[in-house]
């Protein structure tokens, strides 16, 4: 029988709907290995200090433009940092200028630098008002930060407690719950018709809780949401493959330095940028899917934000293992790449 897996893919170029990509020599240093493979972004605001107003915005995107390699068309679309002094009137002017695409929100304390994020969400009631009034999609950091609930947990007790009662009282707010990782979240994506969506990032297709913990603690695959049990992962690649338009690619590639990541409290994150694609295009693979890769990379996500796909195609080659740096070098030091744990044969051409 002749083989007819496919050696080759053409895709829409991909965007990546979450992505960190920090500020001053990080930047310079990470920027590249997004805008290689990837037309835009969806860039997070969580600087310190964070990317509050527009006025943040336009400077940061400044200078993430100025940090562009010679010749890149990489557009970054960027986002606002939502805190309880956030301005209707400033929101719906970086709306209304084409400054940020979306605002995001960050639990108080839930993650890297979310310090400032929201605590009391009748505070920020008149900005998610005037966000579903003019159409501007909120981003949502789903965890509870409640020290009482398992860290494990704290996805699934955010949708009862914060999600819901937020698209009850908001149900034209068009809302994308980022980085999902547990299979009660796809449920209830799924069974929500409209304006939600939820971003899913490659490692948690390819983790889960064992990776981190079992035979030895590994904190380059630590990151928040935490990866969930195993269960979890087949749900977020069954979503990933379905070809659901409400399920996209939001990488949350986040780098730290290896010195940050490896100290007595380690930072969350997790740095796929560079081999992202040759790893989702194992993940499609392996599932049987590649037919539905275009669609989570390169298609649900223009169409949640009300965007036209990128004009251009990418090229992936199935061949010999890829190589790929383990680092990217930074002046604060190495910033290690995701090891998914397996060879990668896809590359882009
Ligand atoms: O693992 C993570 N890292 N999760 C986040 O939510 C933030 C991110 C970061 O900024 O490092
Ligand atoms: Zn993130």
């Amino acid at each position: 029988m002749p083989d007819t897996a496919p050696t080759e893919l053409t895709l829409r170029r991909p965007d990546d709907w979450h992505l960190h990509l920090r500020d001053g020599d990080m930047l310079r240093a990470v920027l590249p290995e997004t805008a290689r493979h990837f037309a835009r972004a969806i860039v997070m605001p969580n600087l310190v200090p964070p990317v509050v107003t527009s006025t943040d915005a336009v400077a940061y995107r400044d200078r993430i433009r100025a940090a562009l390699p010679e010749g890149s068309d990489f557009t970054p679309l960027m986002t606002l940092y939502l805190t309880e002094d956030t301005d209707p009137d400033d929101v719906e002017r970086a709306h209304a200028e084409g400054i940020a695409t979306a605002v995001k929100l960050y639990p108080a304390g839930a993650t890297t630098n979310s310090a400032s994020g929201v605590r009391d969400f009748d505070r920020v009631r008149r900005v998610l008002d005037r966000m579903a009034q003019i159409g501007m999609p909120l981003c949502i950091h789903g965890e509870v930060t409640d020290a009482s609930v398992d860290i494990f947990d704290r996805e699934a007790v955010f949708i009862d407690r914060m999600l819901k009662p937020i698209r009850k009282k908001n149900p034209d707010l068009r809302i994308v719950l980022e980085h999902v990782t547990t299979e009660d979240a796809v449920d209830y994506v799924r069974d929500t018709p409209k304006n939600l969506a939820a971003t899913i990032t490659t490692h948690h297709l390819i983790i889960n809780r064992n990776h981190i913990l079992a035979g030895g603690i590994r904190p380059h695959y630590y990151c928040l949401p935490v990866a969930k049990r195993e269960k979890h992962r087949v749900a977020l690649v069954q979503a990933a493959v379905s070809g659901d338009r409400r399920f996209f690619l939001g990488t949350d590639s986040a780098p730290h330095t290896d010195p940050r990541k490896l100290q007595e409290c380690g930072c969350a994150g997790v740095f796929s940028a560079p081999n992202t694609m040759s790893c989702l295009a194992e993940v499609f693979e392996v599932a049987g899917k590649l037919n539905k890769l275009e669609a989570f990379t390169s298609l649900n996500g223009p169409a949640f934000y009300g965007l036209e796909p990128n004009a251009q195609t990418i090229r992936l080659i199935k061949g010999d293992p890829v190589t790929y740096p383990s680092h990217v070098p930074t002046e604060d030091g190495p910033v290690t790449v995701f090891d998914p744990g397996f060879p990668l044969h896809w590359r882009v051409a």
